[in-house]
Formats: C-alpha cells, structure tokens, sequence
C-alpha cells in the first residue's frame, strides 16, 4: 500500500515534469495576486470634427470622455488579472490640447527629459509582475516612462509592456526597456493596440486572449 502510494507520488511527479509544469505548482495556487499594472494615458481633448494629423483623438466614445486608450487597455488587463492598477501622472501636467502636447513632447524628447512622477509608485517589493503600458510619442515612449525605468528596479521582475498607438505599434520600447533593465525579465510578445481599434467589440476578447498567454502561472 506505502510502495503503491509513493509510486502513484513518483508517477506524477514525471508526468507533471513531461508536461512542462513544476511538480508542485499547486502548492502555490492560494498565493494572492503579486501583479501590478503600471500605465501612462494622456486622453487630449479634440474637437469631435477635427481632423486627425498625427496623433488624433484618444478619448474613447464607448468610455467616459476622460479614458485614454491606454488607461481603458489597462482597465482591462486588470480585470482579468485582479492586479492593482496604478496611473503614473506627472507632477507638470501635461496641456491637453492635440497640437500643444504635442509640441512638449517633443521639446521633452530633444531635451531628454525625465519628467518626475506625482505620486511615488507603490512597492515594488510586493510584484512580481508587472504590466508597464504607456501610448507612443514621437516614435519612442514618453519621457516619463524612461524616468520610470530608469529610476526604479525592475530586476528579476517579469515586465510585460503594452501599447498603444497611431500606427507605430510597440515603435523601439522593447529594445529601450531591455537596455535600461537588462535584470528584468522581459515579456516581448508585449501587446500594441491602434488607437483606431481601441474601443471596437473585439478588444476585449484580444485582451483576454493576449494576457492568457502571457500571465505567468503560480
Ligand atoms: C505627443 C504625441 C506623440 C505621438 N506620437 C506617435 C508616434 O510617434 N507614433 C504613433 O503611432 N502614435 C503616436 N501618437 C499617437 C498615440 O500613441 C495614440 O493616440 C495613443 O493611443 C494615445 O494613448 P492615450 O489615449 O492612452 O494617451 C502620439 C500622440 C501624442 C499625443
């Protein structure tokens, strides 16, 4: 009976190694969520007849008129992943009119600022994910989220980056991500959204679908 069980033990301990999972990840299933969702979102007020040069709109219609594309795809990840959600606002605001916003950052860009944070990020100690989502300007991640990285320690942490964006997808985030926190361990299936899908039916569901597959199992 003992020499049974111990086998039976053994058995699965092989077909759980077969598998690809560790042997005793149930242990772990009670551990509460250690997922944090950090995320950059700078909705502009636009005229709903303006013409879209660059930029273009970001408040949703579907939303209320104060959600950025970002903010509404974070929403999402947070839902699903039951993580705590945390907004990185900058201690300068940023205008909100299109064409001004996009004159400071651009300034912010040649200057290579490093924007300060309003409120200081919570513990990193406490996450072992962390979802970083900001929207693209001029080709590259707004200033304030290479102040994040490069002011706070993502070592050992998995980052998992999502966009979104006038058509530049994830633009060089990655590359930027990786060379400021080489200890990190960095997702790169990272998840880009146009601003034009944003609020279509089917966004929720790819959320759904892409944090699947990324979320790491406890
Ligand atoms: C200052 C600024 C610069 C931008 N530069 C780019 C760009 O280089 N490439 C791109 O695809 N989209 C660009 N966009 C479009 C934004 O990435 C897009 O509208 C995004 O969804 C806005 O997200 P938010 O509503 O969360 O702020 C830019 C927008 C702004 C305001």
């Amino acid at each position: 009976m003992r020499i049974r069980k111990v086998f039976s033990g053994f058995l699965a301990m092989i077909v759980m190694g077969f598998l690809g999972q560790p042997a005793f990840a149930a242990e772990d299933s009670s551990t509460p969520s250690r997922t944090l969702i950090i995320y950059f979102s700078q909705p502009e007020e636009m005229k709903p007849d303006a013409v879209d040069g660059f930029s273009g709109a970001s408040v949703l219609q579907k939303n209320t008129p104060e959600t950025g594309s970002t903010q509404f795809v974070a929403q999402l990840i947070q839902k699903q992943t039951d993580g705590d959600l945390f907004r990185i606002e900058t201690a300068t605001p940023y205008p909100r009119q299109h064409d001004a916003l996009l004159r400071v950052a651009e300034k912010e860009q040649q200057t290579s600022a490093r924007p300060s944070l309003k409120t200081p990020l919570p513990d990193l100690s406490d996450y072992d994910t962390i979802y970083v989502g900001y929207p693209i300007w001029w080709y590259t991640m707004p200033m304030v989220i290479y102040s994040l990285f490069e002011q706070n320690d993502f070592a050992g942490k998995t980052v998992i980056p999502f966009t979104t964006h006038g058509g530049s997808r994830l633009a060089d985030s990655l590359r930027q991500i990786a060379r400021i926190q080489p200890q990190a361990r960095l997702v790169t299936r990272a998840l880009s959204v146009s601003r034009n899908d944003v609020s279509g039916p089917d966004i929720p569901a790819q959320v759904e679908q892409w944090v699947k597959q990324v979320q790491p199992q406890r």
